[in-house]
């Protein structure tokens, strides 16, 4: 039992507009109801009919004698209000609302949409819609849908956001067998949302694979905390279309241009162990291995082919997917050298040679079967005159049953002579696709998925150390009492050392001599920076100098920098000019942060300098929750972690203490909602500790 159990397994059904006219929703609705087998009771309402489809029929929500536990409503949009009222008050727990013309048509419908949904939490009710095509359970079962189809009873839970995929899946399904344990059409997500489905879905014993078309998600953290853990109890396929706000937003700072539109997304499902598909076709092929097949041990795959070209396509997936083609053991290369003809390819991929029946496609199959360094197995077959499908498939049936937990995949490439083999491996359950491609993405989800539950809970990590709250605040206050919301150098480095982040010595001096005694008191060399609000990239305008070693060079780069400035960018308001000690040279590196409209604080990690963005080498993670595993993760996704790991003779770098950098970063994001945008670049990284040169915050 869960909070959605009324809604999904509910024992009294209203329908609401229930119609005895063939040809209306409300008819539709209805019959649905009736025909899937529901078993509890069904109440047609309606206030002109006595008797609809043999039911007999209640003129309100309140007439009818027993405790609703859903209400289907399909009555005109502005009757929806009043009707949800009525049900409110007959103590109704769920609302369906089949009805369009809210939210999706504009501010009129908006507000209707509000006042419905507050209707709602009045009287504690959860709703489904409005503006969906309805719900379906397969096990209850129910149909609360006008969809013209009824599955098959299976395994895949579909919650889509588009009531017209929704259907055309239900279409598609039927005509190759693909059975669902629920369907969910979201509509407006007024109340009900994927969120709620996804953890729904995740407990419920009938469904096995997760499967979401989404256009966006508007509880960013909560959908993160949900989804994170069912996509351990089960796998979670999404495809994401559209785009998110973030890169509608024009963004300043390099890591915000970096992060680019649907990044925040593809963050996110990443870091759920969400399984992103790209296409409608990987969807559902993704969903029909997940549902068919066991998932693999690991990724080393064995290809066994009639024909050589597909072989190296296939092969040339498995490495581009990021599997590995399987080395087979010295007994089974012995074993197919001996029996396969000389002419044979007996390394991976198996090739058995054109003129290959089903007793050479049995004989391998069965070896690379048995091979303990194979993990999962696609058989590819095209027809030629001698070729034996059907026996074919059989030998892959027999292999199936013989190894039952190593996930075998076809690729049948060609129409008609191969039909009947790829229906029977389509009834015993293995995936058959025309083309390798598929087939090999398929087994390259099942390799993602089966990583993502084996990957260790990471216990959330100790507090951190010398984090000073109260000064940041103070400094966020002057800044805006300044009336502005950048911060300059300094006051960002001041940020920083707030978080324990260790930045280089730095000072604003507003004349060449204040300039001079800040450099003696930090000692040389020093860098001067132009301290500008309005001035983002300072190298630019040439408003840096770097490597001044005496006060006559510092005096001297003063006035080039206003020079300069002054030249290119005569209206810039210039603080002064910052001394900032000259740090040795370490590996240059980014830290910096971009703010997602759903999801919160991104943080990025890359290759730093003035090339970033033309090198793009960055890794992002959500702020909120990251553990120290995943900022490992992070470094690692990037090249820079070849170069901190010491690359050609070079001593590896403070790994440890840019961990602990990144960490303290997204403390500070996650503590400060009014950062908006943060840089650090360069970050120097040296074999001891790491230093922060150049801190650009933003604030709202
Ligand atoms: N209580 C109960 N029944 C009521 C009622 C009420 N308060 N008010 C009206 N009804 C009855 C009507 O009498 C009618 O029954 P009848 O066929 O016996 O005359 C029935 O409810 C439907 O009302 P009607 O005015 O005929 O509406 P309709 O069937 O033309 O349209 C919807 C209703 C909900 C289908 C329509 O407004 C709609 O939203 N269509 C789009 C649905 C959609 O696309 N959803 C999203 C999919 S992604």
């Amino acid at each position: 039992m869960n909070e959605l159990t009324s809604l999904i397994k509910p024992e009294t059904v209203a329908v609401v507009g229930a119609s005895p006219k063939p040809g209306k929703i409300g008819y539709t609705i209805i019959n649905n109801m009736i025909n899937c087998g529901y078993k509890g009771r069904i109440f047609p309402v309606n206030p002109r009919e006595k008797e609809i489809c043999g039911l007999a029929a209640f003129p309100s929500v309140a007439d009818i004698p027993e405790q609703v536990d859903l209400a289907i409503i399909a009555v005109p949009a502005a009757r929806v209000q009043g009707v949800a009222e009525e049900c409110g008050r007959a103590g109704v727990k769920n609302l369906v609302v089949i009805t369009a013309g809210f939210k999706e048509v504009g501010a009129e419908g908006l507000e209707l949409e509000k006042k419905l949904l507050q209707t709602c939490r009045d009287y504690g009710m959860r709703m489904l819609g409005p503006n969906v095509v309805g719900l379906i359970d397969t096990h209850t079962p129910i149909n609360a849908s006008f969809a013209a189809q009824f599955p098959k009873q299976g395994e895949i839970a579909f919650l889509s956001q588009s009531g017209a995929m929704l259907v055309a899946l239900l279409d598609w399904s039927a005509s190759v067998g693909l059975g669902f344990s629920k369907v969910v059409s979201l509509g407006n997500k007024a109340d009900l949302s994927e969120i709620d489905f996804i953890e729904e879905a995740a407990a419920d014993p009938n469904t096995r694979v997760i499967m979401c078309y989404i256009e966006d998600i508007v509880d960013g953290p909560r959908f993160v905390e949900v989804a994170s853990r069912a996509a351990r109890q089960k796998p979670i396929i999404v495809i994401k279309s559209g785009t998110s706000q973030a890169g509608a937003q024009a963004a300043s700072s390099h890591t915000g241009a970096l992060a680019g539109s649907d990044l925040a997304y593809d963050v996110a499902f990443r870091q759920c162990g969400i399984i992103r598909a790209r296409t409608m076709t990987e969807l559902f092929e993704l969903a029909v291995a997940f549902a068919k097949s066991p998932v693999p041990g690991g990724n080393r795959v064995a290809i066994v082919t009639n024909s050589g070209g597909p072989g190296i396509i296939a092969t040339d997936n498995v490495e581009n997917r990021g599997l590995q083609m399987a080395r087979f053991t010295k007994e089974t290369l012995e074993e197919l050298r001996e029996n396969l003809p000389a002419e044979a390819n007996i390394y991976n991929p198996v090739d058995v040679l054109g003129d290959a029946k089903a007793d050479r496609y049995r004989f391998a199959l069965q070896k690379v079967c048995a091979d303990p360094n194979v993990d999962s197995v696609v058989v590819l077959m095209c027809s030629v005159g001698v070729t034996q499908p059907v026996e074919t498939t059989e030998a892959i049936l027999e292999a199936r049953k013989e190894f039952p937990d190593k996930p075998i995949f076809a690729a049948y490439m060609g129409g008609e002579s191969l039909a009947e083999g790829a229906a029977m491996l389509a009834r015993a359950g293995v995936p058959c696709f025309t083309f390798p491609e598929p087939a090999i993405a398929a087994i390259s989800g099942l390799v993602k998925y089966n990583e993502i539950v084996n990957s260790p809970v990471e216990e959330a990590a100790a507090g951190l150390q010398g984090i000073d709250r109260k000064g940041v605040k103070a400094i966020f206050y002057d800044v805006i009492k300044d009336n502005r919301l950048v911060l300059l150098g300094s006051e960002a480095a001041e940020v920083a050392r707030c978080y324990g982040i260790s930045a280089a010595p730095v000072a604003l001096a507003t004349s060449p001599e204040e300039a001079v005694d800040e450099a003696e008191k930090m000692g040389y060399p020093v860098v001067l920076k132009v301290a500008s609000p309005k001035i983002l990239h300072k190298t630019d305008v040439g408003g840096v100098k770097i490597g001044l070693g005496s006060a006559g060079e510092v005096r001297q780069a003063f006035m080039e920098i206003m020079d300069n400035v002054h030249g290119y960018m005569p209206q810039a308001v210039i603080y002064g000019i910052e001394v900032q000690k000259m740090m040795p040279k370490g590996t240059e590196l980014i830290i910096g942060m971009t703010r997602d409209v759903q999801f919160g604080p991104l943080i990025a990690f890359g290759l730093g300098g003035i090339y970033v963005n033309l090198l793009k080498d960055v890794s992002f993670r959500l702020a909120k929750g990251l553990t120290e595993r995943e900022i490992e993760n992070m470094l690692r996704e990037t090249k820079a972690y070849t170069l901190l790991r010491g690359y050609r003779g070079e001593k590896p770098r403070d790994i440890a203490a840019l961990v602990d950098v990144i960490r303290r970063v997204a403390a500070l994001v996650n503590d400060f909602p009014e950062i908006t945008e943060m840089d650090i670049n360069p970050v120097f990284a040296y074999e001891d500790g790491i230093s922060a040169l150049d801190i650009k915050i933003t604030i709202s």
